[in-house]
């Protein structure tokens, strides 16, 4: 079968399609019909079969026989230890910790929000809290306080997982206080937090409150696998949206295991029992679809890297990595290996290593520039193959299907849409334009099993961001074309998210921050172009009528604030203080403008804009942080 034909497979019944792919999931009751469409345009699949999704990924790779078959390889530089677990001693893990929390008092549906750095008891802590029917909530570790609360409040967890501390290079980072910080600062109260002691620094524990996950896991029966219905959300994840507000993807449980599990062989090319290793974080899509959920489903060994692509301890450890335990499959952002690329520009490091288990290797996240890909295609001698999808979808809207046909490779798209996605190139009043004109992005509804019903708590935000703009159609918020080949090319978001080390970030999110400063008068916050990270944000602000304070040392605080209170995963550590902000008469102001100044690039001058003569004082302002041509 061709890409085309399994392509025209899907188009001419979905719903058989789906049906035919759900055979390979252990049911506790089948699906009696995939789409159910009684609340469109909001969709559910398989809703009235029951599963368990934790059997799924553990248990019954162990009941068939295959126990002893390496599960995770912990991989972790950072404090030089490795580790193998096996599918049975996973199984035992996740059923322990899972009764220690039964025993607490977590039962099907209660939310569990999971705050851990990249250890083997992020994915346990994942499983159990599936094996229970829990949904649970992974808050990524470079979040503050103050993000950490924000998803309290809004999933209302039951009880907090996290890790005593995270280790990034050069400093340890010490979880709880952010964690007392976030419950302090929280509405809502979890009931208890269990917490990962670990060895580099352990923390105290508040009586009554806290308990330690060796010692809880020890003392309770370990727990069985609890089906539920095939819409019950599995997990949600909270991604940025236009606001500071962010928003909480749901998975559903049913969809997440049918489409996860196709897309190993279809998409990955691996087989049960190979090593298949995502370079992310469980705190982000890429770590819940591809470092936990999917190649656990599929029986494969799914590798836990607590390190970074250089200095841990050089650019030498992906291929360190991929040779010594075989990776058949690696996975990671294209910002991974420009950090590869300008520590070791002429890939000497590469020839060190035997990588002839290593067959493919797969980007997504941002944009995979032509050339970062030629560079590793030049260096690897493999397909080097960019995938574009979102944490909304969970898995590829648009790929190459290696395990079907590998396609032609051209740099720039990630190549054509996967079964289950008809996305449209729409103009703005909603109707395809031709191949080659750039357009909003947009998938025709309904989209595929486990992409995202709704929004968690937010049905109307969920409408409102995603299916009113284009009726008929889920909006991506990326904009781009089509080629005559149906290939894609992803050019720009839509929105205020700007993409920063493959890390989704939302400048309007920032820009509350700043503004609550209180010398600060009006701000923005743009994303501009960086080598290494794709997008850096940089403020601009205006302050208070009257301020006589240094504008560096406001700028200085400024910074500090989105550390503290976003996390210094926003990476946000550029500003200028101006006079005026540009903005069209109306009062909107001129972020894409800015941008293309900022970046060196040609730009029209905006028929409406307010005053023509701020441009040049920003571009002034930029030229002093190297920006601007300067
Ligand atoms: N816990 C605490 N802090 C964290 C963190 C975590 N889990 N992850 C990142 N941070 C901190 C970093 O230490 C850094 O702090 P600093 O300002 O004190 O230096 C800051 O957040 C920014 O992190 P990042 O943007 O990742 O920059 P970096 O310089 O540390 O690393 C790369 C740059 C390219 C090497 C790194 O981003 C990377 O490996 N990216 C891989 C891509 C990826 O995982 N993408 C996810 C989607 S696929
Ligand atoms: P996230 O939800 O964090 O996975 O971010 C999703 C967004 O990242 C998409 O909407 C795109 O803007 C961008 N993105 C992800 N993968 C790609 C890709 N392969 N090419 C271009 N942009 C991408």
């Amino acid at each position: 079968m061709t890409y085309a034909d399994v392509y025209a497979s899907w188009q001419s019944d979905p719903e058989a399609f789906w049906m035919q792919h759900a055979q390979a999931i252990d049911w506790d009751t089948p699906p009696s019909r995939a789409l159910n469409s009684d609340n469109a345009p909001l969709y559910e699949w398989f809703t009235d079969a029951r599963v368990n999704t934790c059997y799924n990924a553990v248990d019954r790779h162990v009941v068939a026989g295959h126990g002893d078959r390496t599960a995770i390889i912990y991989d972790s530089p950072v404090t030089d230890t490795k580790r193998d677990i096996t599918y049975a001693e996973l199984r035992d893990d996740v059923a322990a910790l899972a009764g220690a929390l039964r025993d607490k008092g977590i039962t099907k549906g209660d939310r569990v929000i999971i705050y851990m750095p990249m250890v083997p008891e992020a994915l346990t802590a994942m499983l159990a809290c599936a094996r229970l029917g829990a949904i649970h909530s992974v808050v990524f570790g470079g979040f503050a306080a103050n993000e950490l609360a924000v998803r309290i409040d809004d999933a209302t967890p039951k009880a907090i997982i996290a890790g005593s501390c995270g280790i990034e290079p050069g400093r340890i980072v010490a979880y709880k206080p952010l964690l007392d910080g976030a419950i302090e600062l929280s509405t809502h109260k979890p009931d208890f937090t269990v917490v990962l002691q670990r060895d580099q620094q352990p923390c105290d524990l508040i009586e009554g409150r806290d308990f330690d996950w060796q010692e809880i896991t020890q003392a309770a029966p370990s727990a069985d696998c609890v089906p539920v219905e095939g819409n019950h959300p599995a997990y949600i994840l909270y991604t940025s949206g236009t606001t500071g507000q962010p928003k909480g993807v749901i998975r559903p449980t049913a969809g997440h295991l049918v489409a996860l599990n196709w897309t190993m062989k279809n998409i990955y090319n691996v087989d049960p029992g190979d090593v298949f290793w995502a370079a992310s974080d469980v705190g982000w899509v890429v770590g819940h679809s591809y470092i936990c959920y999917a190649p656990l489903i599929a029986g494969n060994t799914t590798i836990v890297f607590e390190g970074k692509p250089v200095g841990t301890p050089d650019a030498g450890t992906f291929w360190r990595v991929c040779e010594e335990h075989k990776v058949r499959c690696f996975f990671t952002a294209p910002t991974a290996f420009r950090a590869v690329k300008r520590v070791d520009p002429k890939g000497e490091l590469i020839k060190d290593y035997d990588l002839s288990a290593l067959e493919n290797i797969y980007l997504a996240g941002e944009r995979a520039d032509p050339d970062t890909i030629e560079w590793m295609q030049h260096h690897l001698k493999k397909p080097i193959i960019d995938h574009w999808w979102q944490t909304e979808t969970g898995y590829t809207i648009a790929g190459n299907p290696v395990g079907i046909e590998l396609l032609p490779i051209k740099l720039g798209s990630p190549t054509v849409p996967m079964p289950g996605y008809d996305v449209q190139i729409l103009g703005d009043e909603g109707h395809p334009v031709a191949d080659g004109e750039l357009g909003a992005i947009a998938i025709k509804l309904p989209l595929p099993p486990g992409t995202l019903p709704t929004l968690w708590n937010a049905e109307e935000r969920f409408k409102k961001s995603y299916l009113n703009t284009f009726p008929g159609y889920y909006e991506t918020g990326d904009a781009g074309y089509k080629d005559d080949d149906g290939y894609l090319y992803i050019m720009a978001r839509t929105d205020d998210v700007i993409n920063v080390a493959g890390h989704r970030l939302s400048t309007g999110g920032m820009e509350e921050v700043l503004a609550g400063h209180p010398d600060v008068a009006e701000c923005a916050v743009i994303g501009v172009s960086d080598e290494l990270k794709g997008q850096l944000p940089l403020g601009f602000l205006c302050l208070n009528a009257g301020t006589d304070r240094e504008a560096t040392d406001i700028v200085k605080e400024c910074v500090q604030r989105v550390r503290d209170t976003i996390g210094p995963v926003a990476a946000f550590k550029l500003a200028v203080v101006i006079d005026r902000l540009p903005k069209t008469r109306s009062g909107k102001i001129l972020r894409g403008t800015m941008v293309s100044i900022a970046d060196g690039k040609d730009y029209k001058m905006p028929a409406t804009i307010d005053d023509p003569a701020i441009l040049d004082e920003i571009k002034v302002s930029l030229k002093t942080l190297g920006y601007a041509g300067g």
